[in-house]
């Protein structure tokens, strides 16, 4: 049964700032008015700020999967040969949203938990024969795993190639530090009910003046996602079709949140919470999906459960006791690991909150607790000092 007081630790939706469910009550207001227009003077260049780009973000109504579309269309032409780096559910998305638009893909994928590694891409490019890629299409937070892949090692070899970058910054954007500019991403695409803290709806979309130019020689650009439009009606603060104005509202809100706590602060918030997890399960004995902390991500820790102990209990344990939702593993890994969401607007306490919940539930579950997690957690909130901006 729905319950307003649940925590929502799962990696998107996430948990919403006051403020931005204020702004999803106000009244209505019209997408052609001059109040909308004032909205999207300050929303377009928060999140070129958010997505450090001088170059353009582009909106769109539609979640994530959207922006992922738009980014293909508007890019290349069927038959184009384009390489996928598959490191879960998400990063084969590309793949299939490629496939679908009839682009001839090829995939190099590597098993659950680990990262697409820029010697292996680097490798997989040189042996290729025949017809080069036009574009490699990768992900930076691997949402079905928690794997933070290498963006910027990985995005220097595809420049050196001389393809286009495609990267999938959904879970990565607003959390974890992603200079799209700096990192030379070509195409970066995020959505709204992550790392942004306001509900779904909404996706956004930086590129390149190289992708710009790519999008010219595009035969078939599409109508709704069309970057050419989107632009157009942009330069003049506005949407080429009616928008979600009331989550454009809500993201006007929460842009100027992050803005006040900083981007450097809002992503060592998310360092200090995915570190506390991390070392809050391990203290319980639990093993991680992903072991290497370089490659952990910022938004969603995998954490195996205790033999003999299902993940079905342990989600209904957090919720029926606590009112805290964790996410199942998805396809392959379903019922084989429980994914702890940490990103948005997530704090120490709901982390404190969670690790507390988690030892009493597994203890319960039978479960012989080897130490204490929310201890863990302190010890990591007590090497840095923590930017709390409830
Ligand atoms: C990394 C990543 N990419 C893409 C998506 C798809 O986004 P949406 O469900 O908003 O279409 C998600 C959603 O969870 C995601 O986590």
């Amino acid at each position: 049964m729905f319950t307003p007081a649940d925590l929502l630790m799962i990696p998107g939706p996430t948990p919403l700032p006051e403020g931005v469910r204020q702004a999803m009550g106000l009244p209505a207001i019209g997408h052609r008015s001059p109040e909308f227009k004032a909205i999207m003077k300050r929303v377009l260049p928060a999140l070129q700020w958010a997505f450090q780009t001088q170059h353009e973000v582009l909106l769109y109504t539609a979640s994530g999967t959207g922006a992922m579309e738009a980014a293909l269309v508007n890019t290349l032409n069927p038959g184009d040969k384009v390489l996928g780096l598959t490191c879960g559910v998400f990063s084969a998305r590309w793949s299939e949203v490629a496939r679908s638009l009839g682009l001839t893909v090829v995939e190099a994928a590597v098993p659950a938990g680990q990262p697409n590694l820029p010697e292996q891409l680097k490798a997989r490019l040189d042996q290729e024969t025949g017809e080069p890629f036009k574009a490699v299409m990768l992900i930076h937070s691997e949402t079905s795993t928690g794997v933070l892949n290498p963006v910027e090692d990985l995005v220097n070899i595809i420049q050196d190639y001389g393809a286009l970058s495609i990267v999938d910054t959904v879970t990565s954007l607003a959390s974890s530090p992603c200079p799209v500019d700096a990192w030379g991403i070509d195409v970066a695409v995020s959505g709204s009910q992550k790392g942004f803290m306001i509900p779904p709806g909404l996706s956004f979309l930086s590129y390149s003046e190289k992708a710009w130019q790519a999008h010219q020689q595009v035969r078939h650009p599409g109508f709704y996602f069309n970057f050419a439009k989107t632009r157009k009606a942009q330069a003049d603060f506005t949407t080429p079709y009616t928008p979600a104005t009331h989550l454009i509202m809500a993201l006007d809100v929460a842009l100027a949140q992050m803005q006040a706590e900083g981007l450097d602060a809002v992503h060592a918030r998310h360092v200090q919470n995915r570190n506390a997890v991390r070392a809050g399960v391990s203290a319980l004995g639990l093993e991680l999906l992903v072991p290497d902390d370089r490659y952990a991500s910022l938004a969603a820790t995998s954490v195996k459960p205790p033999a003999g102990i299902s993940v079905a209990d342990i989600r209904a344990g957090l919720k029926k006791a606590f009112g805290i939702v964790v996410a199942d593993g998805q396809k392959d890994l379903k019922g084989q690991i429980f994914r702890i969401g940490h990103l948005g607007y997530v704090h120490p306490r709901d982390v404190f909150t969670t690790m507390a919940a988690l030892e009493q539930v597994l203890g319960h579950l039978g479960h012989t607790v080897k130490g204490h997690a929310v201890e863990a957690a302190q010890q990591v909130y007590q090497t840095v000092p923590v930017a709390c901006a409830l």
